[in-house]
């Protein structure tokens, strides 16, 4: 007979099987949550913390190697200067009281995004969150803070102008695959899934490079509802998903004429 843990195990390892691999999380509505009680923004904020612990913690149990949330974007520091330091204060009190526990739950923690601008003691922080877990595998944290996909790009452009202009690197041999090595996400999967919660349906300067052929799915609740069980929906539903990559079918591939018969949504897709 099975025991709960065994079952655990074996979902775990189907879930490694059939993937995602990688899920980005755009962790939305914080501000709505808390409005719609009547209670302050900063309290959603809080919310959010939680349901992130939640969401690190189911991650885990689903077999997922890779989870990377966008905590404060380059573009945050235009909310209201108490709204920027409340979000400050919940990273460096999210750190210091949810390291440990990561650290003992086998999470590797990386952080994305530009150190420069960010206080010396959060920097301190995300460098001793990085160093402490580095050799953690059985899942990866990516903490995306002050990030920014458009600077990302930008600076990956600037590294490698530079080496070109330095006589490093012939400026004809710069292709995808060295741009991507001088990203922020150098040596990480892309993400496969890419969840957005609170019915918002767009990047927000998220990832853009990497989400080329990321599977979305919308969540209609609010981040600090959200829990394992949505977690689950949305896996399922990428899992209903089928990826082309700019490809065709599987099973169109070598059938010309059954893609001909096909309906809209199976015909031969290019850069789709
Ligand atoms: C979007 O909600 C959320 C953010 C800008 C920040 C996400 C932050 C957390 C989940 C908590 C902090 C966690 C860490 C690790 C710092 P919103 O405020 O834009 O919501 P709204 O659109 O309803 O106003």
């Amino acid at each position: 007979m099975r025991n709960e843990a065994s079952e655990a195990v074996v979902s775990s390892v189907r879930a490694q099987a059939q993937g995602p691999r990688h899920v980005a999380v755009i962790m939305d509505g914080n501000g709505r949550w808390a409005a719609a009680r009547g209670l302050p923004r900063l309290e959603g904020h809080r919310r959010g913390v939680e349901a992130l612990r939640r969401a690190v913690r189911a991650a885990g149990e689903l077999g997922i190697g890779w989870l990377t949330v966008y905590s404060f974007s380059s573009e945050n520091w235009r909310r209201p200067v108490q709204e920027v330091s409340d979000l400050m204060g919940l990273l460096k009190r999210f750190i210091r009281n949810d390291l440990a526990d990561l650290h003992a739950n086998g999470v590797r923690v990386r952080v994305i995004g530009q150190r420069e601008g960010l206080s010396p003691d959060i920097r301190a922080l995300l460098d001793e969150a990085e160093a402490l877990t580095r050799d953690n595998l059985r899942m990866t944290l990516v903490v995306a803070f002050n990030y920014g996909a458009r600077q990302e790009i930008a600076q990956a452009a600037r590294a490698l102008a530079r080496k070109a202009a330095a006589g490093l690197i012939d400026p004809d041999s710069i292709d995808e695959t060295s741009l991507d090595a001088h990203l922020d996400t150098a040596g990480m999967p892309e993400p496969d899934l890419i969840i957005r919660t609170s019915g918002e349906q767009r990047l927000s300067n998220f990832l853009l490079w990497q989400a080329a052929y990321s599977e979305f799915v919308f969540l209609d609740l609010h981040w600090p509802d959200f829990d394992r069980a949505a977690l689950e929906q949305a896996v399922d539903v990428y899992r209903g998903r089928e990826r082309r990559f700019g490809g065709v079918r599987a099973n169109m591939a070598s059938n010309p004429s059954a893609a001909a018969g096909a309906s809209a949504e199976q015909t031969v897709m290019t850069g789709s």
